[in-house]
Order: structure tokens, then C-alpha cells, then sequence
């Protein structure tokens, strides 16, 4: 098994890093034909790792990302956040905005037009800080879980760290917002 700390993988992480296309996957969504909504569903242990499937699970990722960006967006502009919470929002939306971006990069560098956000999200009634922090775990959760999935898709191993980094990521920002909800931030040894 490769260590994730060799040269070559190195090299294939900045790759991702940087501007040069790479991909990021998420299998563990698929996007609703009609509205670009990311869904569950099982993993496709079948997967060839084509360029075209490469594509159809990187739309996936970024149409959640577009979801994420706009729970964190109406979370800042719904005022309900202290002044604690409120630049931590912040700062996580920026984090997926940065997701957001690389995955645009990189569906454009092969060849496809990179799904939008939808134009109004139904997060249903956010009436206190802890609904929304509530929505926001439940979104990075999602994401936590599909990047975790979808890496085992990926032909390229270097790709894989960088989706694994990106579950690293969601999982900072699921234990701070559980922190903030009194909740365990680290509830198991696994993903769930
Ligand atoms: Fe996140």
C-alpha cells in the first residue's frame, strides 16, 4: 500500500492544489436530474474511473458545495449568529467556496460546463443560531461521508489524498459546529 507521505503522491497532491486540473469525487451523491439537488445513494463499487464518470461524480461535488456555500451564506444573513459563531461561518463558507473553485477548474479542464448553483435553496425555517448550526452539520456531514465514499473511485492515487483532504476539512468544520450545539464533537471512531 502506498503511503500517502511518498514523493510521487506529494507531487500529485500539489498538482490537485494547484490550478492544473485534477479531480475530486463524490460518489456518494448523485444530482437529481431536476434540480441539480445532491441525494444519497450506493456507492457504484463498479466504477470504471472513466473520464466520464470522473465528471458526473465531480458535478455532484460541487453542486453540494454550491449547497454548502449558500446554508452558510443565508446562516451570515439571517443575523441570528453571535459574534462568536458569525466569523466562523465565515470562514467555512470561504473554505467551500475554495472547494468550489477547484472543482470548477477542473471540470471546465475536461472539456464539460461545471453545474450552477441553484437559484433559492428550501432550508426550511432557520429561526435560531442552532437551527442553523443544526443544518450546517448536516450538510458537512453529507459532504464528510460522500468525499470519504467517493475517494475509493478515484484511478488516480494522488487524487485520492486530495479528497481525502477535503474529508479532513469537513470534519474540522462538523466537530466546531457540534462544539458550538453542546454536542460530541467526535461522536466514533468511524464516520457515520
Ligand atoms: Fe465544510
Amino acid at each position: 500500500m502506498n503511503t500517502t507521505h511518498s514523493p510521487k503522491n506529494r507531487r500529485d497532491f500539489l498538482k490537485w492544489a494547484g490550478a492544473v486540473g485534477a479531480f475530486v469525487t463524490l460518489s456518494g451523491c448523485t444530482t437529481s436530474s431536476s434540480n441539480n439537488e445532491p441525494r444519497p445513494t450506493a456507492r457504484m463499487k463498479e466504477s470504471t474511473g472513466s473520464s466520464g464518470n470522473d465528471v458526473k461524480i465531480l458535478q455532484d461535488a460541487l453542486a453540494l458545495e454550491h449547497k454548502g456555500i449558500a446554508a452558510y451564506a443565508a446562516g451570515i444573513a439571517s443575523n441570528l449568529l453571535d459574534a462568536t459563531i458569525s466569523p466562523v461561518a465565515l470562514k467555512f463558507k470561504g473554505h467551500h467556496e475554495q472547494h468550489r473553485d477547484k472543482l470548477t477548474k477542473t471540470i471546465q479542464s475536461l472539456g464539460a460546463k461545471p453545474v450552477e448553483a441553484m437559484e433559492k435553496y428550501d432550508f426550511g425555517v432557520l429561526a435560531s443560531q442552532d437551527d442553523i448550526l443544526k443544518l450546517a452539520v448536516s450538510i458537512e456531514e453529507l459532504a464528510a461521508f460522500s468525499y470519504a465514499q467517493g475517494a475509493g473511485d478515484l484511478s488516480d492515487h494522488g487524487l485520492v489524498v486530495a479528497a481525502i483532504s477535503i474529508v479532513g476539512c469537513e470534519c474540522w468544520h462538523t466537530a466546531v459546529l457540534k462544539s458550538a450545539l453542546k454536542e460530541d464533537p467526535a461522536p466514533s471512531a468511524f464516520l457515520q
